[in-house]
Parts: C-alpha cells; sequence; structure tokens
C-alpha cells in the first residue's frame, strides 16, 4: 500500500539518471523549480566520443548522493517536507537507471512517501509544459510533441485527460536519433562531444546552402503506430551522415580534420569557439549543410503531422531543441501556418531532474503511484 499525499506544499523531488548526468530537482506543484542540480559526466565520455554505459553506471553511484543532497539544500527543505519522489524508469541505459530507480526506491519507503515513475520521454514534454504553465500560457489542444534527443526522435500527440497526460506516438525513427547524427558527425569532423552544441555554434558561421544534401527520402513502408490507425511518420539520419562522409572523402579532408582533433583535444576545455580557427570554410560550409537538413526535415515532417492530426499547438523538447537554427525555423514556420510553437528554456532543454518532477504533479495529484516492485525499463515506450 501506498501512503497518501501527507500534506499540501505540493513538492516533489525528481531524481534523473537515464544516461550521462545525475540529476535531482525540487519542484513546486509542476511549475515552481526550487531547485535543478545536474552533475555532468561530460568529461569522462568526451574522450570516448560517446557515453560509456559502465563509467556512466559508476559515476551515478558517486553523484546519487551528493546530488540530492545539493538539490534538497538549494530548495531550502528537507526530505521530511517533500510530498513525492519521482524518478525516471526508462527508456534509457540499464545500469544507469538502475541507480536512479534503487535509490528513489529506498528513500520512498524509508520515508513513506509516494514514489512515482516517469517516462524520460514524458519528462522532456513537461520540460516544455513547465514553462507554459509558469508563463500561465495555455496550449492548445490537442498538442503534437516533437522529442528530439540523443536516442529518440519521436512525435506524439499529447493531451490532457482528467488532469493527467495521454501521449500517442504518431512518428519515429527508423535508425539514428537526430541528436546521435549532430554528435556522430561532430565526431567525425574532429569536434568536441557532445556534438550538438559544437555544430549549432559554428554554423552560424558557414553556408547552409552551399552543400545540396537533399530532403530525407525514407524508404520503408511507413509503420502503424502501436493500437492506431495512424501511418506512422519515420525520420531516418544514418544516409546524411554517410552523406557528410563521403563529402569529406571527395574533398581529402581528412588530415585537416586529424590536426583539428588533436588540437582540440590539447586545450585544457576546449570551446567550440576555439574550433572556429581550425575550421575553413568549405568545413563550415559542411557544418551548416548538415544542420539545415536536419532542421529542415525536421520541420516538415512535424508540421505535416501537424495538419494530418489537426493539431492545435507544437512542442519541441529533447537536447536538440537547444539548437539555434531549429528554434528559428520552427517558430518562422509556426508563424506561418498560424500555430503556437513552445520550447523549453535552454536550461531544461537538456536532460535534468526538474522535467521529472514536473511530470510527476499531475500523478501526485491524481494519486496514481508506483508499487516497491518498480525496476529500471530501458526500452520502456511511451504511447
Ligand atoms: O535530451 P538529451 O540531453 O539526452 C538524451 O535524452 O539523449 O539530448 C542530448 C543530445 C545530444 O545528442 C546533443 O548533441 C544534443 O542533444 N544537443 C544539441 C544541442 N545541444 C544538445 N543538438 C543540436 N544543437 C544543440 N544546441
Ligand atoms: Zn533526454
Amino acid at each position: 500500500m501506498q501512503p497518501a499525499v501527507s500534506s499540501t506544499r505540493g513538492l516533489i523531488l525528481g531524481i534523473e539518471s537515464s544516461c550521462d548526468e545525475t540529476a535531482a530537482a525540487v519542484v513546486r506543484e509542476g511549475v515552481e523549480v526550487l531547485s535543478n542540480v545536474i552533475a555532468s559526466q561530460v568529461g569522462t565520455h568526451s574522450r570516448y566520443g560517446g557515453v560509456v554505459p559502465e563509467l556512466a553506471s559508476r559515476e551515478h553511484l558517486q553523484n546519487i548522493v551528493p546530488v540530492v543532497r545539493a538539490a534538497l539544500e538549494q530548495a531550502g527543505c528537507s526530505l521530511s517536507d517533500v510530498d513525492g519522489i519521482a524518478v525516471t524508469e526508462g527508456p534509457g541505459l540499464a545500469g544507469a537507471l538502475l541507480v536512479g530507480v534503487m535509490y528513489a526506491k529506498a528513500l520512498a519507503f524509508a520515508l513513506e512517501k509516494p514514489l512515482i515513475a516517469i517516462n524520460h520521454l514524458e519528462g522532456h514534454i513537461h520540460a516544455v509544459l513547465l514553462e507554459t504553465r509558469k508563463q500561465q500560457k495555455n496550449l492548445p489542444q490537442p498538442v503534437l510533441a516533437l522529442v528530439v534527443s540523443g536516442g529518440h526522435t519521436h512525435l506524439y500527440m499529447a493531451e490532457e485527460f482528467q488532469s493527467t497526460w495521454r501521449y500517442k506516438n504518431i512518428g519515429r525513427t527508423v535508425d539514428d536519433a537526430a541528436g546521435e547524427a549532430f554528435d556522430k558527425v561532430a565526431k567525425l569532423l574532429g569536434l568536441g562531444y557532445p556534438g550538438g552544441p559544437w555544430i549549432d555554434w559554428l554554423a552560424q558561421h558557414g553556408d547552409g546552402r552551399a552543400i545540396p544534401f537533399g530532403p530525407i527520402h525514407v524508404k520503408q513502408k511507413p509503420y502503424r503506430a502501436a493500437h492506431q490507425q495512424t501511418p506512422g511518420l519515420q525520420f531516418s539520419y544514418s544516409g546524411l551522415k554517410t552523406a557528410v562522409l563521403r563529402h569529406v572523402q571527395s574533398r581529402s579532408m581528412e588530415a585537416a580534420i586529424e590536426i583539428r582533433r588533436a588540437a582540440l583535444a590539447a586545450l585544457p576545455n576546449a570551446k567550440p569557439a576555439d574550433a572556429l580557427a581550425l575550421c575553413d570554410a568549405d568545413t563550415l560550409n559542411l557544418i551548416a549543410s548538415f544542420q539545415r537538413t536536419v532542421v529542415e526535415d525536421l520541420v516538415r515532417k512535424t508540421f505535416t503531422a501537424a495538419e494530418a492530426m489537426h493539431a492545435a499547438s507544437i512542442v519541441v523538447s529533447g537536447g536538440v531543441a537547444a539548437n539555434r537554427e531549429l528554434r528559428r525555423r520552427f517558430c518562422l514556420e509556426g508563424e506561418k501556418h498560424a500555430l503556437p510553437v513552445a520550447f523549453p528554456s535552454l536550461e531544461l532543454s537538456t536532460d535534468n531532474a526538474a522535467m521529472i518532477a514536473a511530470a510527476a504533479w499531475p500523478r501526485l495529484v491524481a494519486g496514481s503511484f508506483s508499487t516497491d516492485r518498480l525496476s529500471a525499463d530501458p526500452s520502456l515506450a511511451l504511447g
């Protein structure tokens, strides 16, 4: 039996450990972020150019207690003040997720507080809903949500139903996620990790039309989203990644890339601006053209889906939602279609625990809690 909500403070402690950030946050009533602490593991994984699951689990184990303590301290509250413990159940790396889930379960059991399991993708959507609630803006429903991160390029129809949210998956990637493509192309070009912010920054200095990568067509038959009559929309970025590689080979850019990689590796804390002097015009044009192609594909398919599904507004979330060009193009297209488009704040675009605590608020209100049988689910689906 789960305990009932014992107080009316509306404080939820959120815990997130699905990938390479150990995060904890205290959020009041799904709106007010009292603290949002993130221990990033970028330093650990950057030398490998990607997340090493075993190392991620070990770092989560080291970080979880200090991160939760810091979140409570910054929020000015103690464990006994919180009304519920929310944790990311999945999707993500099994060992990484387990650290957060086990710690949250132990806290909930010891404190006799409700335990609320949250899907990481739902968390990303609530990073936007948190902002809109804060600004007292009402997003017209149904909402079409694009979750675009290192692991996902997924489209959902989202609707509030009796104070909780319901999701229906209507699109997904068939190979690389958009963020993964940013990371792999950045690695291929000798840039830092994660690649998204590097490409975002450097693309401003290139011509996105210089290399005419065409629109991305997915050859597979459209899938039918589970239990729905809706043909699923598909994204694919592995072909574009190969086209970038072909361009590199045809222009014999390999030697310059290795010089750039070595020069950046020699800097103690390399930033995208450090790479500018190490990139010639062709490289900058390649970076900008790659970004333009991904952004145009995301915009085109999202607005096609919005029209087909009669969406009344669009939400774009996940790490790639921090991309400047993506925000600009989505806003322009939104104006053209008279469809409101909302994003999370930059801080809440990438992984954090405030979005997990925010997503848990409607569940706390509805009394929809998890049992002590909760475990990590690395391939947990939404909708
Ligand atoms: O949501 P997130 O923090 O973690 C996952 O759930 O995957 O997303 C991380 C991804 C990485 O692939 C990273 O390169 C990408 O988001 N990213 C960006 C930007 N900032 C982060 N991609 C493009 N432009 C950015 N500014
Ligand atoms: Zn994420």
